[in-house]
């Protein structure tokens, strides 16, 4: 029998009858775009991460745009990232006319910020995208946020990843965050019914004018305070985002649930990592990341797939090894970025996986190790 690597019809099944009443909700009222589910999931939002505000918009790709935007990021100015991150943390930055400056990861698989504080010493940066990764989250976010405001440079947390990632004393790692951006992306672990994403912040100024910023610049209906974006979210896709928040900590905590009982069965062959982030922070589940000493991460998933077992690779190349960035300015060599590439397997995981599937697929990459 075989086992998905995502299988999203669990959770529709279980809001299935809730959402079908707010969509025809939403039909009667024709409240399509925006409207009071929005505002309504903004508030929810805020609440449940313990920001001052968030704003929705259209996908986390537009939020990054929007969050560099309204730092005033643009041409001329050097952003620095992760090499090792999904494209879309990539785009923004260019979308928004600055130039990005790749850094290697740490061994958390986040950016190498040690590096990042001497290059700055070396050639001033203008701003950070932080990408938040894997379900865990950079191990020094708190510190970066620091340090970015003493020395003036914009932070923005591409936190597409993070929902349900929290720090020590069990509160959101988006509690503090002076800019971060979401993704509800329908895989992800709060997944929309559409695309959609977010940006949360912890000043209201800054909240109000984005809300400006993904709605053409609007001051008035035909009157412009700036060039925007169309990037708002439609009103059924907020009603479901809303009922998949009502189920969050039963979401976070069957996938936290889920990876520890793969870190139990995959800890008998000591070639077998299972990446689960740094002491202090406490994951959302987001993905079982795995490498095997003396493994390829193609091997592995060509292996699994024979064996039924669903698998992705998540990222199978950096950024700096994609067609567009080869000439991207790079602070260092990536050569941890690579290797983790090289190797990365994703088992399955996703709310409403059962024990017996997370057992089948840990003994199948047992057993396929075994033979290799
Ligand atoms: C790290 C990261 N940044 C940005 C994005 C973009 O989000 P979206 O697909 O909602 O545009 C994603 C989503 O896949 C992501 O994983």
């Amino acid at each position: 029998m075989s086992v998905p690597f995502i299988d999203l019809s669990r959770v529709v099944r279980e809001v299935r009858d809730e959402v079908l009443a707010d969509w025809a909700a939403c039909l009667d009222e024709t409240a399509f775009v925006g409207g009071a589910r929005v505002d309504a999931l903004e508030a929810e939002l805020a609440d449940a991460l313990g920001c001052r505000a968030a704003v929705a918009c259209s996908n986390g790709s537009d939020a990054i745009v929007l969050a560099l935007a309204v730092r005033g990021v643009g041409p001329g100015h050097r952003v620095a990232t992760s090499d090792l991150t999904f494209w879309a943390t990539y785009e923004a930055i260019v979308q928004v006319g600055a130039r990005p400056v790749l850094f290697d990861v740490d061994e958390d698989l986040h950016l190498d910020l040690d590096a990042l504080f001497e290059a700055h010493r070396a050639a001033p940066l203008d701003a950070v995208v932080l990408p938040q990764l894997f379900g865990w989250c950079a191990p020094r976010t708190v510190a970066l946020r620091d340090w970015c405001r003493a020395e003036g440079v914009a932070l923005i947390e591409d936190s597409a990843q993070a929902f349900g990632v929290a720090l020590k004393g069990g509160a959101s790692v988006l509690a503090g965050a002076p800019l971060a951006t979401l993704s509800f992306y329908p895989a992800k672990v709060l997944g929309g019914a559409s695309d959609g994403g977010a940006i949360v912040t912890d000043d209201p100024e800054v909240a109000a004018r984005l809300r400006v910023l993904r709605n053409h610049g609007r001051a008035d209906h035909y009157r412009f305070a700036e060039v925007g974006w169309n990037a708002r979210m439609s009103g059924p896709n907020a009603a479901y985002l809303s009922r998949m928040l009502a189920r969050r900590d039963a979401i976070v905590g069957q996938r936290r649930r889920a990876l520890d009982r793969y870190a139990e069965r995959l800890a008998v062959d000591p070639r077998v990592r299972l990446h689960r982030g740094p002491a202090g922070v406490t994951g959302n589940g987001y993905l079982a990341v795995v490498t095997v000493e003396g493994w390829t991460g193609d091997a592995l998933a060509d292996g699994l797939r024979a064996r039924g077992i669903g698998c992705a690779r998540t990222y199978p190349e950096t950024l700096s090894q994609q067609a567009p960035a080869r000439d991207a300015e790079r602070a260092m060599d990536p050569a941890r970025a690579r290797a983790f590439c090289r190797d990365v397997v994703n088992l399955p995981l996703f709310y409403g996986i059962a024990d017996d599937e997370v057992d089948r697929s840990a003994g199948a990459l047992l057993e396929l190790v075994a033979g290799g």
